[in-house]
């Protein structure tokens, strides 16, 4: 285990927890920076951490751009001064009521918005202009992963349009999410971002050729963030997430990004030792995110040669022929696989500094409402 995850005293941590390693952190956000080449090239996500301080890191780092998932890590971003803001989300129903009054409780934040159909947009546009306030809208552009947007080409073109005619909104450019592109080659990374740029660019010059403005294109994740980072598209901001914290499912799949250092672990105590060759720990899947498949939530960086058994909500057995050396109350470390959805899980995360606990950070949109 790399001796920059260790911690001299853990008698104070309630397990299961969960650990960020501030430096580590701080080196993400330095490469991030270092890989545009200008912080004003990055619209880094908020989903991963939820948390004001990593937000704040960022801005210390000259980042001023920021996206998110829910109105509540908008509300979190514009508690913390972020000026300008994407939540990259349909809003539909009451939340577009929601946005409304949040774009109206905090005129120093510049909020903008995702929409991908016409019926989106109007109730949108019927709640901003009840409001009397004005959204920014982002077309989101289904470039392959076929989870939200619209294909480029002339629906795409005419949404656009609509939007540029509707009461209260402000077409702001484009959205062009690739979460598809995993491709374990950077090549084949690289390609399919080249192939999927064509109809997104091509639309560009049609909107703008109409005398509509396209002032951005919000590109990408963090796998296909080496790719993006390299173009010099006018108005190309990357949106990587993950990375900022990182995590064994990226950290053990993309070698181009070895650069980014996982910043989170979990830290977890023997609670039993049920069979000779068995070790059960206090890390069930309300503390570890269970998207992944059973037995590869997480790695356990400080047990050698185990075999995970069983996982419920509040345990995890693992046997190993070294079961021996461990004893209820001992700690094991843990890098999750998928750090996002584990962070949601936890109310706070302590804080690492040079092997010391230095203090608490809250995931503060972990809760669906903060005040609105
Ligand atoms: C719209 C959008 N942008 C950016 C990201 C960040 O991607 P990653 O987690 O690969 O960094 C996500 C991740 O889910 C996303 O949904």
């Amino acid at each position: 285990m790399q001796a920059h995850y260790l911690v001299n005293d853990s008698s104070q941590i309630f397990t299961p927890a969960l650990l960020f390693y501030k430096d580590l952190i701080r080196r993400n956000i330095a490469a991030l920076v270092r890989w545009v080449g200008n912080p004003t090239r990055l619209r880094p996500h908020a989903k991963t951490h939820k948390t004001r301080e990593i937000i704040r890191m960022e801005l210390d780092a000259g980042i001023t751009k920021h996206k998110c998932a829910t109105l509540a890590e908008a509300e979190m971003l514009a508690q913390v001064g972020a000026p300008d803001v994407l939540l990259a989300y349909n809003m539909v129903g009451p939340n577009c009521t929601r946005l409304a009054k949040l774009i109206g409780k905090y005129p120093r934040t510049r909020f903008s918005v995702l929409a991908d159909h016409p019926a989106g947009a109007r109730m949108l546009s019927d709640a901003i202009e009840k409001a009397g306030v004005r959204a920014y809208v982002v077309l989101d552009l289904d470039v392959g992963q076929h989870r939200t947007g619209v294909a480029p080409g002339p629906e795409a073109a005419a949404l656009y349009e609509l939007i540029a005619k509707l009461p209260g909104l402000v077409p702001d450019g484009l959205s062009t999410y690739d979460g598809h592109n995993h491709q374990d080659s950077p090549s084949e990374r690289t390609a399919a971002v080249q192939a999927l740029l064509g109809p997104v660019l091509e639309l560009r010059a049609e909107l703008e050729k109409k005398g509509l403005p396209v002032p951005r294109i919000v590109a990408g994740g963090t796998p296909t963030f080496p790719v993006y980072a390299k173009l010099k598209i006018p108005g190309l901001e990357c949106s990587p997430g993950t990375c900022v914290l990182n995590d064994n499912g990226y950290g053990s799949k993309f070698a181009d990004l070895a650069e980014f250092i996982p910043a989170a672990l979990l830290l977890t105590r023997v609670i039993s030792r049920p069979t000779p060759k068995r070790v059960t720990l206090d890390l069930g899947y309300k503390a570890v995110a269970s998207d992944p498949p059973a037995g590869k939530r997480c790695i356990l960086l400080n047990v050698p040669d185990y075999e995970p058994i069983l996982q419920n909500e509040e345990h995890f057995v693992i046997e190993t022929p070294a079961a021996d050396r461990f004893a209820p109350g001992d700690i094991v470390f843990a890098m999750p696989t998928h750090i996002c959805p584990t962070c949601a899980m936890h109310q706070q995360a302590y804080v690492v500094e040079d092997g010391k606990v230095t203090g608490t950070w809250q995931i503060a949109s972990r809760d669906r409402v903060l005040t609105i």
